[in-house]
Formats: C-alpha cells, sequence, structure tokens
C-alpha cells in the first residue's frame, strides 16, 4: 500500500506493562489461566520509529537487540502489521519500522506485547485506516494475551485470560524501580510450576489512590501468584527481591508478570538514587527507574 506522504513518520515509546498485583483465579479447558491484575505503563520502554519505505522492512537496534534471536518474520511486529492489514483490508503498508529494544526480553512487563500494540497504533496514524475498537481488540488478542492491554498504556484491571479489560485508578505521584538480573524466564514453564491456580481474587480497588502510601496499602493485600513459582525455576529473583526490600526508600517489591524483573515503588524523588545505589552494588543487572505513569 503506497502511503499518501512519503515524509510521514512517527516515533514512540512503547511502555513497559507492570503487573502491580497478579492473581491466578483459575484454568481454562485450553490450558490458559484466568487473571485478576492491576496494570500499570511506567515511562520506561522501548523506542519504535514508523516511516515511509518501498516495502514492509524491520530494523532492531539497541541494546537487546540481539536476544531477539529468532526469523524476523517471527516478530510480533511483522506479524502485527500483516494481521493489519488483513483486518482493515488494505495491502500490506510499505513501512520501515525501527525497534530500539531497551527493554530486556523474555521478562515478565510485556515487551514483545507493548511493541506489537504500538505497532498498531503507529499503523493507523500512519495509514489513515482506523479500526474500530472491537476489531482491534480481537486483533491484538490473537496476537498474544497481553497485546491488548498494551493498546491503552494507562492504567487498567485485567481479567479473564488477559483480554477482558477496565480501566484502573488515578495512581498518585511515585516513582518505580525496575531490575531484571538478566535472566530469562519462560512464561508457559512458570504457569506449569504453579502449585495452586485457584486463587481469590483482588479486593475491591478504590477508584483513586491519592498518596505513594495508600496505594502500598493496597497493593499489601495483594500479590504475584506467579512469583514463587517463578522463584522455584529463577532463584536469581529471590535475591533481586531481596536487594530491592532491604532499600529503605523502597515501600513495596514485587515481581512483575512471569519474571524475572521485579519492581521497587518509592517516592518520585528518589528514583534516580536509587538506581544509582543499585548499578553501583549490581553492574550485572539491567535496572531502569521513572515516573510511575
Ligand atoms: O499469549 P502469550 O503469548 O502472552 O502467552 C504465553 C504463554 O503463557 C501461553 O502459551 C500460556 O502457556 C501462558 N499463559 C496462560 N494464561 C494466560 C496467559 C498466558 O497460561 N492468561
Amino acid at each position: 500500500m503506497a502511503l499518501a506522504s512519503k515524509s510521514s513518520s512517527r516515533v514512540e515509546l512503547a511502555r513497559a506493562k507492570v503487573n502491580l498485583a497478579l492473581h491466578i483465579t483459575g484454568r481454562q479447558p485450553d490450558g490458559y489461566h484466568l487473571l485478576d491484575s492491576l496494570v500499570v505503563f511506567p515511562q520506561i520502554g522501548d523506542r519504535l520509529a514508523i516511516e515511509a519505505a518501498d516495502a514492509l522492512e524491520l530494523r532492531i537496534e539497541g541494546p537487546f537487540a540481539r536476544d531477539l534471536t529468532g526469523p524476523a518474520e517471527d516478530n510480533l511486529i511483522l506479524k502485527a502489521v500483516r494481521s493489519f492489514a488483513e483486518k482493515a483490508g488494505i495491502d500490506v503498508p510499505q513501512v520501515r519500522l525501527t525497534l530500539t529494544k531497551r527493554l530486556p526480553v523474555a521478562s515478565g512487563i510485556g515487551g514483545g506485547s507493548t511493541d506489537a500494540a504500538t505497532t498498531l497504533r503507529l499503523l493507523e496514524d500512519l495509514t489513515g485506516t482506523y479500526l474500530d475498537d472491537e476489531d482491534q481488540h480481537a486483533l491484538a488478542l490473537t496476537l498474544g494475551a497481553d497485546v491488548p492491554v498494551c493498546l491503552f498504556p494507562e492504567p487498567q484491571i485485567m481479567r479473564g485470560i488477559g483480554g477482558d479489560l477496565s480501566p484502573g485508578p488515578d495512581l498518585p505521584t511515585c516513582g518505580i524501580v525496575l531490575v531484571n538480573p538478566r535472566v530469562g524466564v519462560s512464561t508457559p514453564e512458570v504457569f506449569k510450576a504453579m502449585e495452586r491456580r485457584e486463587n481469590a481474587p483482588m479486593d475491591l480497588m478504590p477508584e483513586k489512590f491519592e498518596t505513594l502510601a495508600s496505594l502500598v496499602a493496597y497493593l499489601e493485600t495483594c500479590r504475584n501468584d506467579l512469583q514463587d513459582a517463578a522463584k522455584s525455576l529463577c532463584p536469581e529473583i529471590g535475591l533481586v527481591l531481596s536487594e530491592l526490600e532491604a532499600e529503605p526508600r523502597i515501600n513495596l517489591a514485587r515481581m512483575s508478570g512471569s519474571g524475572a524483573t521485579c519492581f521497587g515503588l518509592c517516592e518520585l524523588r528518589d528514583t534516580m538514587e536509587i538506581e544509582r545505589t543499585l548499578r553501583v552494588a549490581h553492574p550485572d543487572w539491567w535496572i531502569a527507574s521513572g515516573p510511575l505513569s
């Protein structure tokens, strides 16, 4: 598909997806698990640029580019482009996508999902072809259980196998520190290693958390039900969590998704200093920090 303007190009931050709480409440007959999760999108992510080109092309650069080892055709970004064209009934758009991979791969913060969702948003703007919400949601779900939630990078409650979404609470101004020990964890393996699949859902949540203290008090009633299983497969997660818990300026530490990335919540003014302290102690870990929303 030729694009109206050859000069059109856009860049977006494909924000990391962080599960502040992740309860597993059951399992479907097809093996997929039922979740109840509070998901947020901090200002930390991959960078995705799109521009008109002579053919569909994906370039991958950045610190984690070499961890994306499969054939480019298997990348969710290209799958998103092709599925979008099919759903919209248009030719495959001739675009060059440049992914700067800054989030660790297979790390529980939805890197591939957020890249795919960002691709869908960028494609709509670049082609001027907009899917209706239902079609866009259904298409996203075919790309992965976490892709729909990444279409709207705002606090959301995620239920079902990941596709039942509702708006999450307003969050206070605060910071988040993400830490990954640079060990990949396989999501299906973590689900398989779980001991209990029927757990209680999250307690009712207010529409707004005014302060970091009230957010933390609520989150302390929650869990990540995948955390113990992930720790058993990847003991480094336990080390990351105890380092975050030992930092007095961190108010809550937990694992995101199926790991191995863990997060710490803190006052916004403390994020940089905490990041610096952790980097000195663990130069081999991936560490990033920023505003929670
Ligand atoms: O859909 P996605 O590729 O993100 O899921 C990866 C794997 O995680 C699935 O193949 C499945 O084993 C597991 N999963 C699950 N229940 C979910 C989401 C994912 O069991 N709700």
